[in-house]
Order: structure tokens, then sequence, then C-alpha cells
């Protein structure tokens, strides 16, 4: 698949024939340099964009195939800052329910499933910490019961216990739900401890995809090794 932006001058390549495969049940960790198009590989998977080469294919079904709506419940996504929408904890636990018209499991089973006190349900929802804002961003995906979570930077802006904290709770929901995780981070110790597979992007095109043991252990690409050693993280380019 591949996927191009226009720019003043033209057409930017922003993936490149990427091929992968993310097996079901399993943790994909998607790791590389800031800019490389990890977000956007996200963002074709529940069509908040169109490849504009190949194919993306969902539980069977190419992207575009899909009802948008059922797709977006099929497909959960969080971001970096557990984004808040005005109002309560509770509007925004069911705004989605509501959006998607769906039967919804009782928020107050959730707000505890996540860690969370039910009291907190009336609180404005912007009012959380960071890491309390992330822990009802992960539920209101869960409302839907999505099979498969896209998870975007969801603990790097968060401090480390925190950070630590909603990995657990991640890790919690894919063994109850046995989902199916695409996971972006710039952590490269998360990336080790909770993928099954590593993908490396960069610039564009996957330079490396293997089970995450022998990724961080015997990586095959020189671009690999270098990364790894740092040299051309996000960190290294600040
Ligand atoms: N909507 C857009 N329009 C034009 N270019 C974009 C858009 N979104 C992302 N890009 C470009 O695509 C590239 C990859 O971005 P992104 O997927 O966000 O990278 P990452 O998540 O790995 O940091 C970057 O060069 C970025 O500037
Ligand atoms: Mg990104």
């Amino acid at each position: 698949m591949s996927k191009f932006y226009e720019n003043g001058e033209g057409k930017e390549t922003v993936l490149q024939q990427i091929t992968a495969k993310v097996p079901a049940g399993s943790i994909v960790t998607l790791v590389g340099p800031s800019g490389s198009g990890k977000s956007t590989i996200l963002s074709l998977c529940n069509l908040l964009i169109t490849p504009d080469g190949g194919r993306v294919i969902v539980e069977g079904k190419e992207v575009r195939d899909w009802n948008v709506h059922e797709l977006r419940r099929h497909v959960g996504l969080a971001f970096q800052m557990g984004t808040m929408l005005p109002g309560t904890v509770k509007d925004n636990l069911l705004l989605a329910a509501r959006l998607h018209q769906l039967e919804t499991e009782a928020t107050e089973r959730i707000m505890q499933y996540v860690g969370l006190s039910e009291g907190m349900l009336a609180r404005q929802a912007d009012e959380l910490s960071g890491g309390q804002k992330q822990r009802v961003a992960l539920a209101r995906t869960l409302v839907n019961r999505p099979s498969i979570l896209l998870l975007d930077e969801v603990t790097s802006a968060l401090d480390p216990a925190a950070a630590r904290g909603i990995e657990e709770l991640i890790i919690k929901i894919h063994n109850d739900r046995q989902n199916t995780i695409l996971w972006v981070t710039h952590d490269l110790e998360q990336a080790k401890r909770v993928g099954d597979f590593t993908w490396l992007l960069a610039e564009g095109r996957l330079v490396e995809q293997a089970d995450t043991a022998s990724f961080f252990s015997q990586p095959k690409e020189p671009f690999t090794r270098r990364f790894l050693k740092g040299e051309l993280s996000e960190e290294a380019a600040r």
C-alpha cells in the first residue's frame, strides 16, 4: 500500500509500498523516527484517509468496502493526549455510544475496568490528570467493543508511573479481549516489553519487520542496528 500527499512542489511519497500483516490477536509495535509515516499507517486502517496505491485490508475486507461507522466500531483509535470532548467524563463515554447507536456496557462497569472510580463520571473531563484522561479515552474506545485497537503514542505525554499504568491497562485489555493491537510508540523499551512483532518504519518504508525478540536481539538491517543504538531516534535528532 502507498500514500502520497500533495505539497507545494507536487506529490510527496509518505508511505512507499508497505506490505505487512498484523496477525489476529497479536500486538505489533510500530517504531521509527518522527515523520516516518507511523500515524499515517494508523489513519489508513480506520479510513481517516484512503490509500493512493494498493489495498488496506481489515478483517478480510478492503477498507473502502467497509461502512465507515461499522469499521470504526471494529477499529478503535486512541491518541497521545487522550483528547477529551467538552463535558463530563460520562458525556465522553456516552458520546461514542450515542453516535453509533450501540448497546453499551454500563458506564460504571467500564470505569471500574479502566481503574477509575464511578464518582469520577460526573467530573469535567478536562480537569482530569493526563493519566486519567488516557484511561477515559481507552474506556471510550472500549464502549464499542473493538476487535482491533490502534494506539498512537498513548503513553508519551505521561510521567513514567502513569505511562506504566496505561501500558498495564492496555495489556489487561488485550489479555481479556484478545484484540489485535497496532501500537505506535517511540519508547523502545515499551515496544520490547509489549510487542509480539515489531516493525521499523523510516521515510515511509518498512525497513524491518520481525518477531519482537529477534527484532531487538538480532536485527537484520544495518539501519535497524543504528536506530536501536539511538543514532537515528527522535531523541538523537533533537
Ligand atoms: N495531512 C497531511 N498533509 C500533508 N502531509 C502530511 C499530512 N499528514 C502527515 N503528513 C506528512 O507525512 C509524513 C509522515 O507523517 P506521520 O505519519 O505523522 O509520521 P509519524 O507519525 O511517524 O511521526 C510527514 O512528513 C508529514 O509531514
Ligand atoms: Mg505520529
